[in-house]
């Protein structure tokens, strides 16, 4: 009922040459059937999504574009900030919003994710939002109680329509560029616990929504985590680097 997404954050990585390169390296290592399983995203710094853009339509590739961040104005004297119709007209579909490094770097509260989100939705793209507990919280058993606050907060007052599109990223920071995966029973068990969140707020739409996990997702941990029922995807950062390692990501079931 709900297919597989595989989205690849970059982060503050590769130039638009190099991110040219890698759309074009994946895209030789994936062919229809992959596409058919997973919805394939990428998401490269602001710099280089023309150019990923100009790949994608050129080569007429299934690979979907992402964003990692926008400002919730359509224009204006923002400076330095990128609004959600300037990323629609480049054809991006997905943004992710309120990663912990924009919460914990730059200071996004759960009340800047929720207007992001709802300004990519009124953009007609689709927000990756994503939650996730810290190490300290993991250890004094409140896990549950962050990501609890943090998904009623971050999604509140959505469209009950926009449910069945929405894309959560569930993504422990302690697991975030470590090496340290959650198990895949503790990651499935906290997307169930997402999924059922959700359902509290908007019922049975939750049912379509995808969860991801995030946090040293690779091609050897994939396949496990890929198995549990409630996880749909992964929004992968480190491998999604390297073409060869991110398209046997996208292929875990070979
Ligand atoms: P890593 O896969 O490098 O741990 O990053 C995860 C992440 O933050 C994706 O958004």
């Amino acid at each position: 009922m709900r297919k597989n997404l595989i989205a690849g954050n970059w982060k503050m990585n590769v130039n638009h040459l190099e991110a040219i390169q890698i759309v074009q390296k994946l895209s030789y290592r994936l062919d229809v059937a992959d596409y058919e399983r997973v919805d394939v995203v990428v998401c490269p710094p602001f710099t280089a999504l023309r150019s990923v853009q100009t790949v994608i339509e050129a080569d007429r590739l299934a690979i979907k574009l992402g964003a990692q961040n926008v400002d919730w104005h359509d224009s204006g004297a923002f400076t330095g900030e990128i609004s959600p119709l300037m990323l629609q007209k480049l054809g991006v579909s997905y943004v992710i919003v309120g990663h912990s490094e924009r919460r914990q770097l730059f200071g996004e509260t759960d009340e800047v994710v929720n207007t992001k989100a709802r300004a990519v939705l009124g953009a007609g793209m689709t927000p990756i939002v994503c939650v996730g507990e810290t190490e300290e919280e993991r250890d004094g058993g409140a896990a549950e109680a962050k990501v609890g606050s943090q998904i009623r907060e971050s999604l509140a007052g959505f469209d009950p329509e926009a449910i069945a599109s929405l894309v959560v990223a569930y993504e422990p920071i302690w697991a975030i560029g470590t090496g340290r995966t959650a198990s895949a029973d503790d990651a499935g068990a906290m997307c169930a616990f997402v999924r059922d969140q959700v359902r509290e707020m908007y019922g049975e739409a939750a049912d379509s929504t995808r969860v991801l996990y995030g946090g040293s997702m690779n091609a050897g941990n994939v396949a496990g985590l890929m198995a549990k029922r409630n996880i749909d995807g992964g929004l992968v950062g480190g491998a999604s680097l390297d073409p060869d390692t991110f398209a046997s990501v996208i292929r875990y079931w070979i």
